[in-house]
């Protein structure tokens, strides 16, 4: 049969680091408040010049050096993003021209599980047989949607892009195949409203920022995720003992541990840096799979689970087996 093989991952954080005391300095809040409380230490911030399409397009350029594959053997491009630079075009078509690629590219809107539903899509369509070779980017500049009236959330976020290239391949069906083994994907509209944008395209008096019930949310994320995380590994027919690494959505410290515990896995088999980067939405994923994968703690071969819950309420989780 055959298998999405992910074979190359890239990451591009921008240049300007902002820690948690600049943040105090601009806004009433403290290291310590957010450090306790969600576990992020510094973020990221874009300057300018760094557009969500210049970012996605390092992010790219170097999983496809990872890969070794070059940039004219693209099918496709599938970015997820809720921060595109335009309403259209499409940020991956930027992306495709930047690369000089082929085939076609389109943005995907799923805030922080935007990742899971790329990787999930461009895995169907490989499985299809529409395509082979395929980018799948995470790329966002929550910088630019952030209220620096609300305490409550703009200590949170940070901006930065992450690209994964997955590539037909093929596989005996069982779960010691290389590739994407199983995803799942949920969306509740019902909870739109307790995280969302306040504003669009369409509405010119409000260029919109971010509003969130972070309670409300944190409530629903670990029995969610955890309950995700459970079909995707019952689909491959795999249990949490089986698992290398849990590469979850950075978005909080206390939710990264609580679906760890509920899974059993021991904090050396999490990744985090939500410390580091803070939540960057449908980039925190790639990106902290990235940072595991430079400083060799994730190889090539090794099973990695992957969740996340965002806006809409979305949420969702893949499991992969490095190739
Ligand atoms: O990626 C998308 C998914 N998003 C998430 O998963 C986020 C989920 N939610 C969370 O991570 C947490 O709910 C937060 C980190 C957003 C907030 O933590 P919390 O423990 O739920 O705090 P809270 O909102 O209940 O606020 C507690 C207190 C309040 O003061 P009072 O009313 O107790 O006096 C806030 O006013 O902390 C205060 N507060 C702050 N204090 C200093 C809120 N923001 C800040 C701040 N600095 N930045």
């Amino acid at each position: 049969m055959i298998r999405s093989q992910l074979t190359g991952i890239g990451a591009y954080l921008p240049r300007t680091l902002v820690s948690n005391d600049e943040m105090a300095k601009r806004v009433d809040t403290s290291d310590e408040w957010i450090r306790e409380r969600t576990g992020i230490r510094q973020r990221y911030f874009a300057a300018p010049d760094e557009s969500c399409a210049f970012m996605a397009t390092e992010a790219a350029r170097a999983a496809l050096a990872d890969a070794g594959v070059d940039a004219a053997k693209v099918d496709a491009i599938l970015l997820a993003t809720a921060t595109p630079d335009q309403a259209f075009p499409a940020t991956a078509v930027r992306v495709q021209a930047a690369l000089g690629c082929g085939g076609f590219g389109f943005d995907l809107s799923a805030a922080c599980s935007g990742f899971i539903y790329a990787l999930s899509m461009a895995d169907a369509m490989i499985r299809a047989g529409q395509v082979r070779t395929v980018l799948v980017i995470g790329a966002e500049v929550y910088s630019r949607i952030m209220n620096w009236e609300d305490r409550g959330t703009c200590v949170l976020f940070g901006d930065g892009a992450g690209a994964v290239l997955l590539q037909a391949g093929e596989g005996d069906g069982s779960h010691a195949d290389r590739g994407i083994l199983a995803s799942r994907l949920h969306s509740q509209g019902a909870l739109a409203d307790i995280l969302y944008v306040d504003g669009a395209v369409g509405q010119p008096d409000k260029p919109g920022h971010l509003v969130m019930n972070g309670r409300e949310v944190f409530r629903h994320a670990v029995g969610k995720l955890a309950e995700t995380v459970q079909q995707t590994l019952e689909a491959s027919g795999l249990t949490a003992a089986d698992i290398d690494w849990l590469v979850p959505h950075q978005a909080n410290m206390r939710i990264i541990d609580a679906v760890g515990r509920k899974l059993g896995l021991g904090a050396d088999k999490v990744v985090v840096t939500v410390d580091q980067h803070a939540n960057t939405s449908a980039a925190s994923i790639p990106l902290a799979l990235h940072a595991a994968y430079r400083d060799g703690r994730i190889k090539r071969g090794q099973l990695v689970l992957m969740e996340a819950l965002g806006g809409g309420l979305t949420w969702g989780s893949a499991l992969v087996r490095l190739g």
